[in-house]
């Protein structure tokens, strides 16, 4: 396996990045890293203001913000200032929150500067929207996950009762609709796979099903 080896893992809200991200590093030993926990935490430390704040200002605000990677597989711990980021930017609302500040240019550039600081020198395995097209160009293997938004809505309405929280499936599909037609149309990196991504619907696959598709992607990059 290269050395550094990055594996990037981009696709639409609740299409199954997280679990599957995490089992991977996992299976090949290296660190696991959320950049969509960036982002929603980068949201609910600017506040819903963040889109009226001056140039200057916002550059002040996230320049504040210093995020760091240690663990390894599903023990990976990502820390803002030294706090680490808990359940509390795992809501619909805080995704949308995040999917909003996502959209200005200048919190990308921030967030691409500090999620390639994370991945120098550091084998990964990377999930989010933009990470095969502009954070790692040059990434070992890279993957794109798809699946319709009624199966993801599905999956998103599991989990969340999985976590013991309240959740209205049409509302899921609702916010999810919005949140794909955001992300994908924005005007810089929008999601979309990289033209050498190996993209995999999982619509009809089972979670185990993606994992090994995911692992063969790999071991035929690497
Ligand atoms: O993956 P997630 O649902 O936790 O991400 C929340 C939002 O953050 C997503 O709707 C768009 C934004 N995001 C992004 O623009 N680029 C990334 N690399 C990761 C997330």
């Amino acid at each position: 396996m290269p050395n550094p080896l990055i594996v990037t893992i981009d696709g639409p809200a609740g299409v199954g990045k997280t679990t599957l991200a995490r089992r991977t590093a996992q299976a090949l030993g290296v660190a696991y890293l959320d950049t969509g926990a960036m982002f929603r935490t980068t949201a609910l430390e600017l506040g819903p203001g963040a889109s009226d704040l001056a140039d200057s200002e916002l550059v002040a605000r996230l320049q504040s913000l210093r995020f760091e990677l240690s663990g390894c597989g599903e023990k990976s711990v990502l820390r803002v200032n030294g706090r680490i980021i808990g359940d509390e930017i795992r809501t619909e609302d805080v995704g949308t929150m995040a999917s909003r500040i996502a959209t200005l240019p200048l919190v990308r550039e921030f967030q691409c500067t500090a999620q390639q600081a994370i991945g120098s020198g550091t084998s990964l395995v990377v999930e989010g929207r933009d990470m095969g097209t502009v954070v790692f160009p040059h990434a070992t293997c890279k993957i794109f996950l798809d699946a319709t938004p009624e199966v993801r809505a599905e999956r998103r309405y599991h989990q969340l009762r999985d976590m013991g929280r309240e959740a209205d499936l049409a509302e899921l599909a609702e916010q999810i609709r919005q949140r794909d037609d955001r992300d994908r149309n924005r005007p810089v990196a929008p999601l979309r796979p990289a033209d050498d991504a190996v993209v995999i619907d999982t619509s009809s696959l089972d979670i185990d099903q993606v994992f090994e598709a995911i692992l063969a992607a790999v071991r035929a990059a690497a």
